[in-house]
């Protein structure tokens, strides 16, 4: 059953109100901001799924749709449930996924790290993106000995990285994620981290001249929504060396997409550190640091511990996640699926007069509405491709799953709804067609 076999203007189903009594036992509704229902379609949102396999997720209700929005906000390159990646888990787990001894596989999935960025010799492992992030830092910190960090783009939730709004103005705005308010970061991590943003060299000459025999790190990603501009990556790495301070390229949505391993294999810069987290592992909790052996060695020195870093599971799905990866030559499928995603867009918004803009790479694609009511126009696209069986909004993240069928069928009804909302844009009734509640832009506190 897809939700176009249901009425159009149902009652709220039991997603939305298990979402409600969710809002009720735990504060943010989810553990994922990206995941809060009223981010996509506030109300109306299935908000649980009960299945998901391939590229399609069956809510509370039983409704069936096809996935071509952030699939799992990029943590799932294969697929749900991908075959191949949970029978190696599975017997992982009758092996035992834990235990005194330590798994062998993380000796395995190292030496696999390293033999595809020969430039690292070392790896560290979490299990999470935001930790992993905190571990580079804590490592390049106690490498240098020093404590000031220059960022661009957003890096998690942790502390070091949060304290970017310790100062008066939103430093965080233009990283992805605006609005965040530091609280419960120790005031005294103000002036720790110094934010710059992509493409703009000039910022982060001016904090290394400003900062430089302070800074322990430079941290980025070396790519996320455009292609560096020529020689900025070997600008970046020359002045983070030039003032002796760690060069960290997080690699958590940009690794495993677009090549087999971190994207800056095939831009020519190597950094001291990378970072990979949930392209890796195709949903199953995984995350490694790689590093040179000479910025690796302060790992030695300080205290980076944690049980569940032992466990086998992650590392596990991150060999059969890569094996597969290569052997399915899965950038070459998420770049052919987002150019038809991305071009599609195009047509149907030409065909329609409907003003968008088409960003980012074609593993990782963005669609914007340039119009004064833009995320009302976005509400609006998700609510109607819900209707049509889609989960989808601003961004498509490609899957080795997404075939033909299911970018043909989600590009005809992008064009159904591009029509749709074409007349609601020319007729100032976009509001009128909403059911619910225009959607939260960036962090919101509940109520
Ligand atoms: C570039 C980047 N860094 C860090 C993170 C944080 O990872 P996690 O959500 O696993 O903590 C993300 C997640 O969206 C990310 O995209």
């Amino acid at each position: 059953m897809t939700r176009l076999d249901t009425p159009k203007a149902q009652p709220a189903a039991s997603g939305p109100e298990l979402y409600r009594k969710a809002k009720t036992l735990m504060p943010g509704g989810t553990q994922l901001l990206s995941k809060r229902p009223e981010m996509l379609l506030p109300e109306h949102w299935p908000a649980y799924y009960s299945r998901a396999q391939g590229a399609e997720v069956w809510d509370l209700d039983g409704h069936r749709y096809v996935d071509m929005c952030y699939s799992a906000l990029g943590a799932c390159t294969l697929g749900y449930a991908d075959p191949d990646v949970n029978g190696a888990v599975k017997a992982a787990i009758d092996r035992g996924s834990m235990a005194t001894l330590n798994c062998p596989e993380e000796v395995e999935l190292a030496e696999v790290l390293v033999r595809l960025h020969p430039w690292a010799g070392k790896v560290r492992y979490a299990r999470t993106g935001g930790e992993a992030m905190a571990i580079a830092v804590r490592i390049a910190r106690a490498a240098t000995g020093r404590d000031k960090v220059a960022f661009c783009g957003y890096h998690g939730w942790h502390d070091w990285y949060l304290a970017a709004n310790l100062g008066a103005d939103d430093s965080l705005s233009g990283h992805l994620l605006a609005g965040l308010a530091p609280c419960g970061v120790p005031r005294e991590l103000r002036q720790t981290v110094l934010p710059f943003q992509y493409n703009q060299i000039d910022q982060l000459r001016a904090i290394v001249e400003a900062h430089g025999d302070e800074l322990a790190a430079v941290v980025m990603e070396p790519l996320r929504s455009s292609l560096p501009a020529p020689g900025f990556l070997e600008e970046v790495k020359r002045l983070a060396h030039q003032a002796r301070a760690v060069l960290v390229f997080d690699e958590i949505t940009s690794g495993w997409r677009f090549t087999i391993g971190g994207v800056h294999l095939t831009l020519g810069v190597d950094p001291d550190l990378a970072v990979f987290a949930k392209g890796m592992s195709n949903g199953f909790p995984m995350a490694a640091v790689i590093g040179t052996d000479a910025v690796m060695e302060a790992a030695q020195a300080s205290f980076i511990s944690s049980t569940y870093w032992t466990e086998r599971v992650g590392p596990v799905a991150a060999l059969a996640t890569i094996a597969k990866l290569q052997r399915e030559r899965a950038p070459d499928h998420l770049r052919w699926a987002g150019d038809q995603v991305q071009s599609g867009w195009r047509r149907a918004a030409e065909r329609h007069g409907v003003p968008v803009h088409v960003g980012g790479l074609p593993a990782l694609s963005h669609l914007s509405f340039q119009v004064g009511n833009a995320q009302a126009v976005r509400t609006l696209f998700t609510q109607l491709m819900l209707d049509r069986g889609y989960l989808a909004s601003g961004a498509y993240y490609a899957m080795l799953a997404h075939r033909q069928e299911h970018v043909d069928g989600y590009l005809a009804a992008v064009d159904e709804s591009f029509e749709v909302i074409g007349r609601a844009i020319a007729t100032n009734s976009v509001e009128k067609h909403l059911r619910g509640p225009v959607a939260h832009a960036g962090f919101q506190r509940l109520t």
